[in-house]
């Protein structure tokens, strides 16, 4: 059977895009509700272990010590499971400000985690603040304008360069830090918001799970001079 979660969508894929949308969708889940719209946290951990061994800069920002950064976080389970296994060092932002009171609320016994309203296009952060920023699904629901697939709508193109911008700006320039991008979005649909950006280089996999669809994870590294 269906779960709340999954049957508060918007009428059509378009109000994904909308910031009206997600407001009224958490506010019209039940407190204490986590949906992860695909990849459960459980199955990323052994990539988020890989993901932050090679922070290598004098011990800082190594492992579990790494500061992350997630864009968009909704009510996903994915800063629970990575507190929990020992990245503490935390901060989760998404521009629905009903959903970032229930996380507050609901992770007040993780107390290092931090929990912001904020707009990705417009990071109220310094430059060079994390060592991992950390997107899952939140560029898919800004690419829900009607259209060719292939020639995406020139605002939807604004909008997920500009994300990627400002997720740089605000990556420390060294060995080992990175965007990371999950999604079902197949590389020739989202590499052209990553590639061709000075002093970081972009690869990409494809990480199962081995049963079902698809999904991709995107890396954007840290490759310029430390
Ligand atoms: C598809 S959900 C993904 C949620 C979560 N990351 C996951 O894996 O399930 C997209 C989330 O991004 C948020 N969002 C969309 N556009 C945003 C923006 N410009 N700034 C901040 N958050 C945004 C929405 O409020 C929503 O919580």
């Amino acid at each position: 059977m269906p779960s709340n979660a999954e049957l508060n969508l918007p009428p059509t894929n378009e109000g994904y895009g909308t910031h009206e949308y997600w407001e009224q969708r958490y506010a019209n889940e039940a407190d204490g509700t986590t949906f992860d719209w695909f990849l459960s946290p459980t199955y990323l951990l052994p990539l988020f272990e890989e993901l932050t061994s090679s922070n290598l800069d004098k011990g800082k920002g190594k492992g579990k010590e790494t500061r992350i950064l997630t864009l968009g976080c909704g009510n996903s389970a994915l800063g629970e499971v990575l507190y929990d296994n020992g990245w503490e060092n935390i901060v989760n932002i998404d521009y629905s400000k009903i959903v970032i009171d229930q996380m507050k609320e609901r992770h007040i016994s993780r107390p290092k985690m931090e929990w912001l309203e904020m707009d990705i296009l417009d990071l109220n952060f310094q430059d060079e603040d994390f060592d991992l920023v950390v997107d899952k699904g939140t560029m898919d629901a800004m690419l829900t304008t009607k259209g060719d697939p292939w020639n995406p709508d020139e605002k939807d193109v604004r909008t997920c360069t500009q994300e990627v911008t400002e997720a740089i700006r605000v990556l420390r320039k060294r060995p080992g830090s990175k965007f990371v991008y999950f999604t079902f979005g197949q590389p020739h649909f989202r590499k052209r918001y990553m590639e061709n950006r000075p002093g970081f280089k972009l690869s990409w996999k494809e990480i199962g799970p081995p049963e079902g669809f698809a999904y991709f994870m995107y890396i954007l590294e840290y490759a310029g001079d430390a």
